[in-house]
């Protein structure tokens, strides 16, 4: 395999977390620096770590101009709860941080660049069900309309630039290493946690909120794959779309009940159930399984199992 060389910007996140344990892995860890505006915790500390505010163009270029990069993954990002309650700082973060990242990549001459898109770029016009890889996209919050855009400017600089700028359109992320921070999604990492400790969880959406959903294992897997496919394979430059599985939270609290049987769900829906109503059900991935073969491995009883046997071994 090539030689790699491979800066992540806003690794110490719920996904920047398991992404460099996956590169580790995949490129070893001489190849990989982790950036993040943190002091790096747990695990991202074992490897190549340095502070880096994304907002500030220079110390993205001290960083670019001592090292010769291959790949850069912008991952900084707020998230779909947090971006409403301060909107402004959200758009400035999410798009000026993009825009001056893919200006930097070019000007560096970067093979490749990733950066996270999400299913927050659908809104409530979009089809529910099976939602197709083209199709109507009205997204209600900051954070969807700056993925959005996010992926028009990624398709742009492909265009006008030549960058191989790729990305994915992740469903909820669920894991058992990192905390999401601020996400709709979030429920359903925080329940594995409480059912643990507590045995009971409050769940900030209904019972029926379906939505489309990924193991981190599944979602690593699908990022370096899709990163490692040859470029004139990649025929989507804005963002692909992705999916493994769609649920409740009714049927993962169910799915948890099998492995422990007094735990007890409820529900308190807050403004989160207003964000989750304007995205999909669950998601047509066929362009991204056709272009580059991507199949996802894990289920939702799949998905428990695994996690609960890991928390339980801490
Ligand atoms: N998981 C994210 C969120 O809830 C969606 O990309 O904001």
């Amino acid at each position: 395999m090539k030689k790699e060389k491979i800066l992540v910007i806003g690794a110490g996140g719920q996904l920047g977390t398991e992404l460099i344990q996956g590169f580790w892995k995949v490129y070893g860890k001489d190849r990989i620096i982790a950036t993040d505006i943190k002091e790096p915790q747990g695990i991202l500390a074992q490897g190549n770590f340095e502070l880096l505010d994304v907002m500030k163009p220079k110390q993205l270029q001290a960083l670019l101009q001592k090292n010769k990069f291959t790949q850069l993954y912008h991952l900084a990002a707020v998230l779909s709860a947090s971006g409403e309650k301060n909107p402004k700082s959200a758009w400035r973060l999410n798009m000026e941080s993009l825009i001056h990242v893919l200006d930097e990549a070019v000007a560096s001459k970067i093979e490749k660049v990733y950066w996270p898109s999400s299913i927050a770029v659908f809104g409530p016009s979009t089809p529910k069900d099976h939602t197709p890889q083209d199709t109507i996209m009205d997204p209600v919050t900051i954070y969807g309309i700056s993925k959005q855009a996010g992926e028009r400017w990624c398709e742009w600089y492909w265009r006008r630039y030549g960058l191989d700028v790729r990305s994915l359109r992740y469903p909820g992320l669920i894991g058992y290493k990192a905390q999401p921070g601020g996400g709709t999604t979030d429920y359903a990492v925080e329940i594995f946690l409480a059912a643990l400790k507590e045995k009971k969880y409050e769940c900030f959406l209904k019972r029926d909120a379906y939505l489309p959903m990924m193991y981190m294992e599944d979602a690593v897997k699908a990022t370096i794959d899709l990163m490692e496919t040859p470029a004139e394979r990649i025929k989507v430059r804005s963002a692909y779309n992705i999916s493994a599985m769609s649920f409740c939270p009714a049927e993962i609290a169910a799915a948890i009940t099998k492995h422990i049987p007094e735990f007890q769900i409820t529900y308190r829906p807050d403004f989160r159930q207003e964000i989750a109503d304007t995205w999909p059900n669950s998601i047509d991935d066929s362009r991204a399984r056709g272009d580059w073969g991507w199949k996802p491995e894990f289920d939702l009883q799949e998905m428990t199992t695994d996690i609960l046997r890991n928390l339980s071994a801490f």
